[in-house]
Order: C-alpha cells, then sequence, then structure tokens
C-alpha cells in the first residue's frame, strides 16, 4: 500500500511514498480503502520535527481520511466492506497515518458517511471539524453568549463559526476582509484582523490562529479561552478558564459530523486535490498558506 512517510523529522526533511505491506485488520479494528486524506498544518509541523515524538525507523503521515470499508476484524458488526467512511486516527497515540492507499484503524475512530457526501470533502471534517467540535465543547458556553474566533476562515476556525452558530452563540469572527461572505453567510460578525482584539470582551475565545496572549485580551473578565497548541496556550489572568484542545478519535461523533455536511450546517471545503506520489507538492502548499480549504491527497 502507497503510504506518505518521512524518516527523521527536521527543517530539510523530505517525504518519501513507500509501499508497504496490507494490514490485517485485528479484532475490533476496520482497514478503509483510503479515497481522500488531508495534508494539513499540524502534518507540517510533524514534517519539520516541532513535535516531540516517540523514536521510529520511519513515520506514516496524516490524521484524517475518507474511503470505503475494506475487511472488519472480529467483533465488528455494524460496519461491512463497501461501507463509505471518515475517521481520524489518533496520530501521537499509535503514529498510523491516514495519507496511505490502505489504513487500519480501531471501529472507534471511525465515522460513517452518508453517500452523497464526497470523500476528499468529508476527509476535511475528520481532524478539523472534530477539533471545532471538541473545542467548543471545552468552552461549555450557553445559548446566546458571545465567542470571538481567530483565525475564522481556516481549516480549524471555520467549522468552528458554523458550530458555534448551530449551537445558538453569537460570534466574532477574526478573518481577512476577503473572507467576510464567508464568515457572514452563517450570521456570525466580521472583526477584521488587525482590530484591537482588547475591545471585544467576548464570552469566549477560540484562538484557531494561534495567537495565544493577544487573543486571551479578547475574552471578557470571568470569560473562557481554547487554545488549539501548547505553545500558544496563554497563562491565566483575570478569573479566565484557559484550556486546550487535543482531539480525539470519536466514531459517533464523525457520523454526526458528517450528517452535518451533508444538511449544509457545516461546509467541507477542498481547496486542491493532489495524487499521493505529488505528496511533496501538497506540503509545500499548506507550508505557503493563505489557502481556503483542504489540500487533499487522492491514494
Ligand atoms: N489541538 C488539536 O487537537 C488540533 C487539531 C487540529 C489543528 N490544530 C492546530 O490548529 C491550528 C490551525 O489549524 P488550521 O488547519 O485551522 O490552519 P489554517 O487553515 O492555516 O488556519 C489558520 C488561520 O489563522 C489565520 N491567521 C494566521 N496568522 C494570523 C494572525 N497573525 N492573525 C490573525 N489570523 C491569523 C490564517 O489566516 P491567513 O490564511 O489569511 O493567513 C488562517 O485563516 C494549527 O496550529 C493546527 O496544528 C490543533
Amino acid at each position: 500500500m502507497s503510504t506518505v512517510t518521512l524518516t527523521v523529522p527536521g527543517p530539510t526533511a523530505e517525504l518519501e511514498i513507500v509501499d508497504l505491506p496490507l494490514v490485517t485488520p485485528g479484532p475490533g479494528e476496520v482497514r478503509i480503502r483510503v479515497e481522500a486524506a488531508p495534508v494539513t498544518p499540524a502534518d507540517v509541523s510533524t514534517v519539520r520535527g516541532y513535535f516531540p515524538l516517540p523514536p521510529a525507523d520511519r513515520y506514516s503521515l496524516g490524521w484524517g481520511l475518507a474511503g470505503v470499508v475494506d475487511e472488519v476484524g472480529d467483533g465488528v458488526t455494524d460496519l461491512a466492506a463497501g461501507d463509505p467512511v471518515l475517521a481520524l486516527s489518533d496520530w501521537f497515540d499509535t503514529l498510523v497515518g491516514t495519507q496511505a492507499s490502505s489504513v487500519v484503524l480501531p471501529r472507534s475512530s471511525v465515522g460513517e458517511r452518508p453517500a452523497s457526501l464526497g470523500a476528499a470533502e468529508a476527509s476535511t471534517l475528520a481532524l478539523n471539524a472534530l477539533t471545532a467540535a471538541q473545542a467548543l465543547d471545552l468552552l461549555d458556553l450557553p445559548v446566546g453568549a458571545t465567542l470571538a474566533v481567530t483565525g475564522a476562515a481556516g481549516g480549524v476556525g471555520g467549522f468552528v463559526v458554523e458550530l458555534a452558530r448551530h449551537r445558538g452563540l453569537e460570534v466574532l469572527a477574526v478573518a481577512r476582509e476577503e473572507d467576510r461572505a464567508f464568515v457572514e453567510r452563517t450570521g456570525a460578525r466580521l472583526v477584521v484582523r488587525g482590530t484591537e482584539l482588547g475591545t471585544l470582551r467576548a464570552d469566549g475565545v477560540l484562538d484557531s490562529a494561534v495567537l495565544g496572549a493577544p487573543a486571551l485580551a479578547a475574552v471578557r473578565d470571568g470569560g473562557t479561552f481554547v487554545a488549539v497548541t501548547e505553545p500558544s496556550t496563554p497563562a491565566p489572568e483575570r478569573d479566565i478558564r484557559v484550556q486546550t484542545v487535543h482531539v480525539v478519535s470519536d466514531a459517533a461523533a464523525l457520523t454526526a459530523l458528517a450528517a452535518l455536511a451533508v444538511d449544509g450546517v457545516l461546509t467541507p471545503r477542498v481547496a486542491q486535490t493532489y495524487p499521493i506520489e505529488k505528496a511533496s507538492d501538497a506540503y509545500a502548499a499548506v507550508a505557503t498558506g493563505g489557502v481556503r480549504g483542504g489540500i487533499v491527497l487522492v491514494p
């Protein structure tokens, strides 16, 4: 099976596409024929060596995927070969990468995908929409509360805005003027990037632009703040509850997010697809930044 790998993470690391043996799913596992797997900023950070990783001869890359069930292990009775799915690999725990033609994951990491939801679109939900949902759970804001979202037009932020509106929150979406139509179609209010965030006094902030302390200034005293990386998690102040989201796979939540996409609540965006052999180009596109929508590998 064709797999995107690297051997030594670091600033000059090169990706290698290698052919690894097909894995037989064990009890409680599902083998998926991958149809789409996004490349995200987290993958770029992995390649560049920004994350401390356990030693390995070779790392396979990627968190999210969409595809079709290929084979199920013992005990998996509610999925069968041919079922369309989306899934998140708990990569930091398992080092099982999704940017491959075939991937084996626990059933508990695999959500069901309506056939009407395309694989490339669905694959963009797995990491980013699940992170958005779990970040909103951590924020735990009541209906009608005001949430400010930095990076509101980005991969995580775009889904946060849509899910927050769906959950009845007022949303202040910090993004570029060019992103006005995207964020305002949900009923969110655009806060043009560069605005002094200390004037917002929101009940909560989701900092998907990894701004850290400058974003904390947007929270009212006693409010709540969720960061998406450890380095961008600011020290608490003014009785603000500060937390960091660490996404974990959740089959039921993935199924629910796919259904929300079909219902039009979530808008999966695909900027460009690349054949898996062009993975280096896809990584370069993500590293350059400024893209709107997922960069998706198609094995
Ligand atoms: N903790 C977790 O479980 C988890 C899960 C998924 C992702 N993440 C992390 O979440 C972060 C965001 O990921 P993503 O996929 O959403 O990235 P993304 O698509 O690149 O979005 C980031 C957004 O932030 C904006 N931004 C960047 N610098 C900014 C600044 N100085 N001021 C205001 N806005 C700024 C970008 O705008 P422009 O494009 O216009 O520059 C972009 O819209 C990454 O660090 C990723 O590793 C964490």
